[in-house]
Order: C-alpha cells, then structure tokens, then sequence
C-alpha cells in the first residue's frame, strides 16, 4: 500500500475521524511549539520520528493494528510477520499476573536509638492514618497497604541502618508516578514525627513488580522451514540464556518493539526499560527475558514475562494529539491491555529476530530495506526506487555511489529509447 491506501485502510479498520487523520498528516498543526514550551525547559523545536504500523496481531483473540514509533527499518515488517506465524496458532495469550502495584518508598535516617526498637511497630500501628494522609489528595490512584524494611548500607561510606516505608499503590490505568511521589512526600513529616528520624528520599519504584505480565505464543514449525530451525532458534537462545553479552543484544531486540510502541503510546519507556533489564538479571544473572522450548508438537513455544509499567490516563497519555492517536488505533481500554500488546510485540520482535539471526542472517532483510532508503537518497523516484534497491540489494553493494550509478544509466537508458521513440 502506498500511505493514502494505508490511512484509507485505517479510516476502514478503526475509529480515527477525518480530523484524526488530519493529524496524522500534519501532525505540527495540532502539537505546536508552544505545546512543547510548555511541555519542558528551554525548548527550541519538536524533534520527527517515523510512525508506523504492525499488522497480523492477534492478542487474546482480538485483532490489533500497532503504532509503532521508530527510526529504525526492519522492525515493523519484522514484528507483523512473527504477527502473522503465531496467528497460525491462536496469537498471542497475555495474562496480567498482577493487580497493577506500584511501590512507593520512603527512606527514614538516623532514628534516634531508644526509639529504633519500636519504631517499626509505631509506624505499624499507624498504618491507617498514614494511608488515609496518603489518599488525602489522590481521586483515582489508591494507596492500598503499607510495609516497612529494614536494610543496611551495603556501600564503602558505611551509612548504616535505616528504614524504607513502602507504600503499595494501585495505579489502576494510570502509570501513576506523579500521584505516587506525592503520595510519598505527603506522608514523609508525620513519618519523621513518628520516628524521630529524618527522611532522605521519596519516590516511586520503578522496578514494578507488581505489575508482571506474562505472553505466550506458540510458531508452527512448518512456517518456520522445519525441524532444523527449530533447533537453531533452541540454540540461540541458550546463547541468550547463558551469556550476557549476547542476552542484552537479545533483549535489545525485545526492547526495539516494546519501546516503538511505548514511544507511540506516550509511556515513560525508560522507567520500562529500567524495569524489564532489572527483571531480566532477578537470579542474579542478566539473562534473555524470554523463555523459548519445543512443544510436543516439535513446534516452538516462547514466554515473555516482565514488568510494565503503562497507562492508557494521566501523563503525556492524555496530552499529546499522536499519543491519544495511537491509543484509539490500537483500541485499548485499561493499562493491563496495553501492556498485554505491548509484551505480545517484545515477543515477536524477538522471535523475528532469532529466526533472521539462525537462517540468513539479520543483514539480508536489514539490507533490502535500507537499499530503498538509499535509493531515494541517490535520488531515485517513483518506480525507479524499487528498481535501484533490488539491484544494489542483490549486488550486496548498498551504497549511495553505485545507486546514483545505477540511476544514472537508467536514466540515460530512458532517455536514449524516448529520443529513439522520438524520432520513430
Ligand atoms: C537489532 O536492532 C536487534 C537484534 O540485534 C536483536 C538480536 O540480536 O536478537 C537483531
């Protein structure tokens, strides 16, 4: 499809307006620099990226069209056709492990030492009046329990003991870091009162456990040329499993879906991030963050599990004119189906990316699409660019000077035939 048959295809599929796809072709009319001089300090302009679509995604029986916000090519192709093998077996299932819980932590010093003893109990003992202080200014983000730790400065500045009073806090379809931290700085004086200690930091976790998602699929083996590459993909991923120089390029590729679509969204893709790397060394070890084994079937089977941290309110979510865009093509309600989309794009990303990486390798795909950039850059138009980057796809030589080449005797080719049909 050329991009008025693809935004006629999402005018057909989704419930985009006209003036929706107004915004989509002109996206600066409705997010002005003025809405970026408020958005943060000492801006001077609004910075493009490529917003595309992944199709074929079948995600707990339902069908998605993706929006996907990257600058790199392959990435979208890759993930609607990983889309498109798993379809053969039902999609993608995703379940929420959790209610979405966050953490929000609270950090006691130096409390004084005939208090130490009980100031646990005290705090306990207080747990309802330091919630319903922390529910004082939230409408919708419910801080639900408390807890208390107790750890001891593990660095060279021996800084002893202290407490960390944890607020367990449903964010329902919200990400919730703005209610969270004020939730924490709300309860901190009556926390030092309590105590007799002084607070040092209040903030949200991002490592949010709390708020796990885990998404299966299952590639038909015959999709995927058989038995043999079964077994490659197995390899590959013991590689992943067992290595963390390969696991984080592994899981890089995991990352290149779940960030394209967090950027689409309008999510803190760096808290995900944070979240997903620390949940992928939770043994210790930094490893692959997905999980892939042979069914009975001989077909392969792969998991991904890992915290996200998303919202469908609040944030950028809810300003931005792509962002609500991108949540309406998509068509998700709650947070928890967000991020069931966005674990079912990580998975396909990554299993696009191992059966590249076992079979011809990544650069013949990487190749031939960038070949079409070059192509244009060499200043190829129209139909010639499809032309110019088969040639210098097939040639391996992927490079503006033989594409400039290439057009050049095309178009002399052209032009002597014209002159010759001329003169006929
Ligand atoms: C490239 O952006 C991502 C890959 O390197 C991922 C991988 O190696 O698994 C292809």
């Amino acid at each position: 499809m050329d991009r008025s048959e693809r935004l006629n295809y999402l005018r057909k599929e989704t419930d985009l307006s006209e003036s929706d796809i107004d915004t989509i072709t002109d996206p600066t009319a409705a997010f002005s620099f003025d809405n970026a001089n408020q958005m943060i300090e000492n801006a001077i302009g609004i910075f493009s990226l490529p917003l595309g679509i992944a199709t074929k995604f079948v995600i707990n029986g339902k069908e998605y069209l993706i929006p996907m916000v990257i600058e790199e090519p392959s990435v979208i192709a890759a993930a609607s056709n990983a889309a498109k093998i798993a379809s053969q077996r039902g999609g993608f299932t995703a379940t929420n492990v959790d209610e979405a819980l966050m953490i929000g932590q609270v950090q006691l010093v130096s409390i004084p030492p005939l208090l130490a003893g009980s100031t646990i109990k005290k705090i306990l003992d207080h747990k309802s009046e330091l919630l319903s202080l922390a529910n004082s200014n939230s409408r919708s983000v419910i801080a639900r329990d408390l807890q208390i730790k107790e750890i001891e400065d593990k660095s060279q500045n021996m800084m002893g003991k202290m407490l960390i009073v944890e607020l367990l806090v449903d964010t329902k379809d919200a990400m919730g870091a703005n209610a969270i931290n004020t939730m924490c700085e709300t309860i901190s004086p009556r926390l030092e009162v309590l105590t007799g200690g002084n607070v040092v930091v209040r903030i949200l976790s991002n490592y949010s456990t709390g708020r796990l998602v885990r998404c299966k699929a299952i590639f038909a083996r015959d999709e995927l040329g058989g038995e043999v590459i079964v077994d490659r993909i197995l390899y590959a991923y013991a590689f992943a499993f067992s290595d963390p120089y390969r696991a984080v390029t592994h899981n890089k590729g995991i990352m290149n879906g779940i960030d394209a679509v967090a950027l689409a969204t309008g999510q803190d893709f760096r808290a995900i991030e944070a979240a997903a790397h620390a949940y992928a060394a939770r043994d210790g070890t930094y490893r692959s963050m997905t999980r892939w084994y042979k069914t009975n079937d001989g077909d392969l089977a792969g998991e991904l599990e890992l915290p996200l941290a998303v919202g469908t309110v609040g944030g950028v979510v809810s300003v931005h004119p792509m962002t609500k865009l991108a949540i309406k093509i998509l068509g998700v309600k709650t947070a928890k189906e967000l991020a069931a989309v966005l674990a079912a794009v990580g998975l396909a990303q990554n299993f696009a990316a191992m059966k590249a990486l076992v079979s011809e390798g990544i650069q013949a795909g990487h190749m031939r699409l960038h070949a079409r950039n070059i192509a244009v850059l060499a200043g190829a138009r129209g139909n010639l660019i499809k032309l110019v980057a088969q040639m210098i796809a097939d040639e391996k030589n992927v490079n503006i000077h033989r594409a400039k080449e290439i057009i050049a005797l095309m178009t002399e080719k052209n032009l002597n035939n014209n002159t010759y049909n001329n003169n006929k």
